[in-house]
């Protein structure tokens, strides 16, 4: 496959969080809380407003930046700096004076105002530009994502409707609103979006946008059923397959996830796809693997499956019961070899007990037509099934194998997605081979 060209993961990625004046203001903090988390610069702009419903104090902290709330800086009313004689030759006039509109638009990869009032979407829906955030996304050539949040009487009125809809035409974007109690009592549409929805669709918007590897993770275990409230099922979190995709989505690919019943958190920003059997899982897969460049198949797919699934409960009390087992398809065998026919780069994954479980990884590794197999010998107190630390070894057809030591899964899904770029042809970007 031919090198592509990296691009800067998402710690490098710059948001601007617009917060107009609807009472889910105070939601901002959260949404600020979970892009930090993921590494993403945030910089806020507040209407006047909003600063009345939260405080820019509390954003400015949690964002780690001044919040932008002027288009006039008010430190020039007071004491002008052309006039000011004593601090002439001093410094240099800050180039960010005036002009904080544009560089809030031109620093960002995307912005999203949330909440977004029907106020706002009116003045950037009819050209009015008349304080710093309706001027900012005016000024804006970068994605514009909307989470309105309003009274649904206002989100039914006919000059909302059309706004909207001309917002939508111009390709702003929108996340929400959803159905439910709304601050004023009432209830309908009107709710902002979740602030982990809204952080969901701009991650999501951030990665469509770069030129990310395409990485299909699945992950947990899958779901057997035996009748209509049994199941057979294994003893897998789905930890290991969570921490790929997130490490993926972190370092700037545009990653779909198809998990099984995990116990543990979905990440955010990559697409999701549940499933609970393994049937289920493949048809997944086969929809899935034909665009990605990546496939890593973290998932402890159940090996078999009832050969006939009782439409009525199995009666309980009984001496002894049999329910007869067939092999449930092996996906990875199934998609392995053709992806590797067409330079698509597929990895496995192996839980092996015992001393030949090397030998055993090695024969999947060939059968499955696998570019890698991540080895894990979950006998390990640190590599046990639904632990937070693995101890895994990295095998390829070439023969080499990378003992990795115990450590987070997050750390080693790092590891595994390193190895796994390199393999793509994907370039590391300058700053990760020269970190300043
Ligand atoms: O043969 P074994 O189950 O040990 O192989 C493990 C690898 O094969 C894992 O990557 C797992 O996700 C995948 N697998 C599969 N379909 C199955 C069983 C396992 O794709 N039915």
């Amino acid at each position: 496959m031919a090198a592509q060209q990296s691009t800067a993961p998402l710690a490098r990625r710059t948001v601007t969080l617009g917060v107009t004046g609807g009472i889910a203001a105070y939601k901002a903090a959260e949404i600020v809380r979970l892009l930090r988390q993921m590494g993403i610069h945030v910089q806020v702009a507040m209407t006047a407003a909003a600063t009345r419903l939260m405080s820019a104090h509390a954003l400015a902290t949690l964002s780690e930046h001044r919040v932008a709330l002027d288009l006039f800086d008010p430190s020039l009313d007071a004491t002008p700096p052309s006039l000011d004689v004593s601090s002439w030759g001093k410094s240099q006039p800050s180039r960010e004076v005036g002009i904080d509109h544009i560089a809030l638009s031109r620093r960002a990869d995307l912005m999203v105002v949330a909440p977004a009032t029907a106020n706002i979407l009116g003045k950037v829906a009819h050209g009015i530009a008349d304080d710093l955030l309706s001027t900012t996304i005016m000024a804006s050539s970068v994605p514009v994502l909307f989470a309105p949040a309003m009274n649904v009487q206002m989100w039914e009125n006919a000059a909302v409707e059309e706004n909207v809809a001309l917002l939508r035409r111009r390709g702003y974007l929108f996340v929400g609103p959803a159905a439910g109690a709304l601050a004023c009592g009432e209830t309908g549409t009107g709710r902002m979006a979740e602030p982990t929805e809204i952080v969901d669709a701009v991650v999501r918007e951030l990665l469509k946008r770069r030129h990310g590897l395409r990485v299909l993770v699945t992950a947990g275990p899958t779901e057997e059923p035996l009748d209509p409230v049994r199941v057979l099922s294994n003893r897998s979190s789905g930890k290991m397959g969570v921490a790929i995709a997130a490490e993926a989505r972190d370092r700037g690919h545009l990653v779909t996830l198809v998990a099984g019943p995990l116990r543990c958190e979905l990440p955010l920003g990559v697409e999701r796809i549940a499933v609970t059997t393994a049937e289920e899982m493949q048809a997944a897969v086969e929809t899935h693997e034909a665009e990605a460049d990546l496939l890593v198949m973290t998932a402890a797919v159940a090996d078999y499956h009832a050969k006939v699934v009782s439409d009525a409960k199995l009666p309980s009390g009984q001496k002894a019961l049999s329910v007869d087992l067939v092999p449930n398809p092996d996906i990875l065998a199934a998609v392995g070899p053709k992806r590797r026919e067409r330079g698509a780069i597929t990895i496995g994954f192996a839980l092996e007990i015992g001393a030949d479980g090397d030998a055993r990884a090695r024969q999947k590794l060939e059968a499955k037509g696998l570019d890698m197999i991540v080895l894990n010998d979950a006998t390990r107190a640190d590599s046990a099934f639904g632990g937070d630390t693995t101890r895994v070894a990295l095998l390829t057809p070439e023969g080499d194998a990378a003992q990795l030591p115990a450590q987070t899964k997050r750390e080693a899904a790092r590891e595994i997605v390193r190895r796994a770029e390199r393999l793509c042809g994907f370039l590391p970007t300058v700053e990760e081979t020269h970190p300043s």
